[in-house]
């Protein structure tokens, strides 16, 4: 308390000399102090000339507040009541936001919009809030709030829109008694929210009237009891109406068909009885439920196949009977009907003028004897399980006596005619325009949609075109959107995830995601009809790009600054040294922990009983860092040869002469102990001319590192771009190909078990002394099990370009997704272009631009113009190209083997005179050299690394 009224204190005096006269800076450094995860840049003393994040001034007073989705935790005091021109506080999405809403917003008497939706407050909501006579939008929706619904809210006379949904409300639905207001008094306002509480008692026939305005009357899943009050039916601009999931009775009001602007009448899961109601002239209604209640027993109602806008009719367990009309299914927007549990009989009969939409019937336990197949034929999901018919000999074998029923759609947002990226190695997302970022994540829920054919996707396209149109209007950074995995959840609302992915950058700053969230929690932004009423609810967005650069010196820890100003001011010297010492402990402690982890994964190679045991190694051997860094000459830059994202590679000279080259992982891109070991494992244990062989490991002092045979020609990727200086003509080209293919076949067929190596590209493939390729890398390779015999579930991995599009989308790992990327490679190696090139994908471009009945396939301008000005007959290449061109075929099971791949190669060299066999003739290449002089090396991940010139660029004689 005490560091708080010094803070206060403090704010007040700085925050009146800033802003003459108001205390809203002092204000706002109080509200701070029990909050966490402020604004970075909330640091100074007056948030409005500082231009505060997240606040927004008009005359040096805070107006505007919105700080959605930010993780903000702690609980807002009553300080919020000294900033007496606020007109919206938009506070959503912050879960961690606990407490109870403070008595003192009745002093925010020019607050207009009041949105706090998905945050974790409790208590009641303050009878005060009644004071607000400005209040336009009222959202509290989503929060943990009990207590009854304020009566004082009636006194809202301006309030459009109310939102207290998803709360644990209690008390019955308050309405006016000559003293006290209450909703009846709400005639402007167009939304009632109230659904999936806990409010009890009857609908009280004050509560509508003739001159209520409202669109959604939204009350279902709380504990309302008693009849419907025949007052419902005099709301005639009623759009959305909720009844169901409460313990009403009593018969239907029979001016329901007086609501004909309904669009959405859910009546489902109560007590009502009599007869079911006559609906007839309703003829903007398309969704309509009235399931699971105690309705009189009555033939299939006729009026319903009147209503010429109806997708959805669910009507189980409502004691209809008799046959069901034929006409029902003409009606030209049906999508599903649900009528199970009844006790409709005779034959059934879809006709052949049906619905192009209708996509279920569903007759689940009926009475159903017959059913009639008509010329044009119903062929989408129909449920007959539970009727006679059924129960006839054979009828098991008739798919409508399987029950298979599922409330959610697979879709998610495509590709914009683009290839996903592979983001997920920087944990970022592939955006529906391939760019990689982080997007703003949330989940849309929309509590009364008009369709319920979850498979049209139709729907979705215009929902994402409908939120881009929006942020385009508000000019919010937005490159795009992707909806996905659009279910229904047990209350009937449809629920969907939305990514909205930065434009211009890979990660919003601060405003974008205020911005953003305000547009969606505010209901700025509106969804297509179809899609009815709906909140959003955000996920807290933490990859931030800087907006304010941080200033030097300050702490990165999150401890409130203004708790360190406060026990400075106020002399609290020694609180202050115990903090900061606080602070650097823990991070002491933070560093030997990590450190105990990583002697510990080394430790666990001596226990015997920890899976992760001594490597078993097959003709590697353990160096010590000592003899790594000798031979390494202390890994001398000299010695380096280059270096990427994992660290730096080193040559080295063994004791016995061999030239070796040594790849010591960096801090932050090492393994843990037991995938090192794996890693070990696995390298060694592979042994094939094709293929790079490891020499030894060492893992001491922290250190990762592998020891690899020294490889001297570069990588194809660097002959390709002419980097190496080593130029490769035809003949050599399929003698890469072939050798590559030589080393994955062994991978694949050989190696025991079986290795997928997850990483083939042109920088993985190395020419050794006598250009022989190489196979490298295998630092992403995966051994297949024995359980796992045909495919491995993994997280993606791999590299743009190469990457097989299948495995991206099912994450099913098998050997054609090294099938794929070598494809790749060889459209590479004829190329000399980048898979990915200025944003054109090399597969799709071959396949456009090829012409079979040309010669070369009439691919002379994309072909590398190193091998078509040579002037040597490129004998063979068509075939090449079919080879490669089938090793990227769309499906895995087109694709050939690499057994498969290294015959179809051999075929093309002899059938083009050349012996496959023949050890390599180096004489088909050239040396050359770089701009430097100097003969690059492999090993790299990006090719544009830099040694001076201390690599002899001479050849390295074979051992
Ligand atoms: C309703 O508002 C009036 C002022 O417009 C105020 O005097 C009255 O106390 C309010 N009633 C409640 C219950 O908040
Ligand atoms: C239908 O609604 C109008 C407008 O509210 C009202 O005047 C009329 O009485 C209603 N009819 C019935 C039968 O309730
Ligand atoms: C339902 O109402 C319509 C129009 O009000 C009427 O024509 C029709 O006969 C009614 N149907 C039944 C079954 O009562
Ligand atoms: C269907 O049920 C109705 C009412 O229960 C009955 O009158 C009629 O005879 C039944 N029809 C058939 C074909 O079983």
């Amino acid at each position: 308390m005490g560091l708080r009224i010094l803070a206060l204190f403090l704010g007040i005096i700085l925050g009146l000399s800033a802003t003459g006269g108001s205390d809203d800076s002092g204000a706002l450094q109080a509200i701070k102090i029990y909050l966490d995860n402020t604004p970075p840049n909330w640091v100074g003393f007056d948030p409005c000339s500082e231009q505060w994040e997240g606040i927004r001034c008009t005359n040096s007073r805070v107006t505007f507040i919105t700080l959605s989705s930010i993780g903000l935790s702690g609980k807002l005091t009553g300080d919020i009541g000294s900033l007496t021109e606020l007109q919206t506080l938009d506070l959503s999405y912050n879960k961690g936001l606990k407490g109870a809403l403070p008595d003192a917003i009745v002093n925010l008497r020019k607050l207009t919009n009041l949105i706090l939706v998905g945050c974790g407050f409790t208590g009641s909501i303050p009878s005060s809030i009644g004071l607000l006579q400005e209040l336009v939008f009222l959202s509290l929706n989503s929060n943990g709030f009990t207590g009854p619904i304020p009566p004082s809210i009636g006194n809202l006379t301006n309030l459009y829109w109310l939102d207290l949904a998803d709360n644990q409300l209690t008390g019955s639905i308050p309405v006016s008694n000559g003293s006290t207001p209450g909703l009846d008094l709400l005639l402007n306002t167009k939304h009632f929210h109230l659904g999936n509480n806990r409010l009890t008692g009857t609908i009280p026939g004050k509560l509508l009237s003739s001159e209520m305005k409202l669109i959604h009357l939204l009350l279902d899943n709380n504990q309302l009891t008693g009849s419907l009050p025949s007052t419902v039916g005099l709301v005639q601009t009623l759009e959305a109406v909720r009844f169901d999931g409460n313990s009403f009775s009593g018969p239907l009001p029979t001016n329901l068909n007086n609501l004909t602007k309904v669009q959405e009448l859910f009546l489902s899961n109560n007590k009502f009885t009599g007869p079911l109601p006559n609906l007839t002239g309703l003829n903007y209604l398309s969704y309509l439920d009235m399931s699971n209640n105690s309705f009189d027993a009555s033939d299939f109602p006729t009026w319903i196949t009147t209503l010429q806008s109806l997708t959805s009719l669910m009507l189980e367990r409502t004691q209809v009977q008799g046959l069901v009309p034929t006409s029902l299914f003409n009606l030209a927007n049906l999508q599903t009907v649900i009528l199970r549990n009844n006790a409709l009989n005779g034959t059934l009969n879809i006709g052949s003028s049906f619905s192009s939409q209708l996509q279920l019937v569903d007759l689940y336990m009926n009475k159903i004897d017959a059913y009639t197949e008509n010329v044009v034929r119903y062929s989408n999901e129909l449920i007959l399980a539970g009727n006679p018919i059924c129960q006839q000999s054979g009828a098991d074998a008739q798919s409508y006596c399987k029950i298979s029923q599922s409330n959610s759609s697979s879709y998610s947002t495509p590709s914009n005619n683009c290839i996903p990226m592979l983001c997920s190695i920087v944990n970022q997302i592939s955006s529906p325009n391939c760019k990689c970022s982080f997007p703003y994540t949330g989940t849309l829920v929309f509590r009364s949609p008009s369709f319920s054919n979850l498979e049209n996707t139709t729907y979705y396209v215009s929902l994402a075109s409908s939120l881009m149109v929006a942020f385009n209007k508000y000019q919010l950074p937005v490159d795009s959107v992707s909806l996905g995995n659009p279910h229904k959840d047990s209350i009937n609302y449809l629920k969907m995830t939305l990514q909205i992915f930065p434009s211009g950058g890979d990660r919003f700053n601060r405003t974008g995601i205020y911005s953003l969230g305000f547009a969606l929690s505010n209901q700025t932004y509106k969804p297509p009809p179809q899609f009815g009423p709906f909140y959003f609810m955000g996920d807290q967005y933490e990859e931030f790009s800087a907006q304010v650069p941080q200033e030097p010196g300050k702490s990165s820890s999150s401890l409130n600054t203004g708790v360190i100003a406060g026990a400075a001011a106020g002399g609290s010297v020694l609180l202050l040294l115990l903090v900061l010492a606080g602070m650097y402990a823990l991070r002491q402690k933070k560093n030997a922990d990590k450190a105990a982890e990583m002697s510990n994964a080394f430790g666990k190679w001596d226990s015997t009983e920890n899976s992760g045991g001594i490597p078993q190694l097959k003709g590697a051997r353990w160096f010590s860092f000592d003899e790594l860094r000798k031979i390494t000459n202390n890994f001398s830059e000299s010695n380096n040869i280059g270096s990427g994202g994992y660290g730096k590679v080193y040559r080295g000279t063994l004791p016995s002469g061999q030239l070796v080259a040594v790849k010591r992982a960096q801090q932050g891109s090492m393994q843990g102990g037991v995938e090192f070991k794996n890693e070990i494992e696995l390298l060694s244990r592979v042994h094939h001319k094709n293929l790079v062989d490891l020499v030894g490991f060492c893992f001491e002092q922290g250190e990762q590192i592998l020891v690899y045979e020294y490889i001297p020609n570069g990588t194809i990727k660097e002959s390709l771009s002419g980097k190496s200086g080593i130029r490769l003509d035809w003949t050599r080209r399929l003698r890469v190909a072939l050798g590559s293919a030589r080393g994955l076949q062994y991978l694949h067929e050989l190696a025991n078990p079986p290795i997928i190596h997850r990483d083939i590209k042109s920088n993985n493939i190395l020419l050794d002394e006598r250009l022989n390729a190489k196979v490298g890398d295998f630092g992403l390779c995966k051994s297949l099990g024995t359980d796992e015999k045909n495919h491995v579930t993994t997280q993606v991995k791999g590299t743009m370009g190469y990457l097989d599009p299948e495995y991206y989308m099912t994450q099913q790992l098998t050997e054609k997704s090294d099938v794929y990327s070598f494809g790749v490679f060889c459209l590479e190696l004829i190329t000399a272009r980048k898979p990915i090139e200025r944003g054109k994908y090399i597969v799709r471009e071959i396949k456009i631009a090829m012409d079979r009945s040309k010669e070369l396939y009439g691919l002379q301008v994309i072909l590398d113009p190193v091998l078509v000005s040579s002037g040597t007959q490129l004998r063979g290449l068509e075939k090449f190209i079919d080879i490669a061109m089938r090793c990227v075929a769309e499906s895995g099971s087109d694709r050939p083997t690499m057994g498969e791949v290294v015959k179809e190669i051999e075929t093309v060299m002899q059938s083009a005179g050349l012996n496959p066999n023949a050890e390599s003739a180096s004489t088909s290449a050239t040396y050359g050299e770089d701009s430097r002089g100097n003969i690059r090396h492999p090993y790299m991940e990006d090719t544009s690394f830099d040694h001076s010139g201390a690599f002899p660029p001479s050849r390295v004689e074979p051992q």
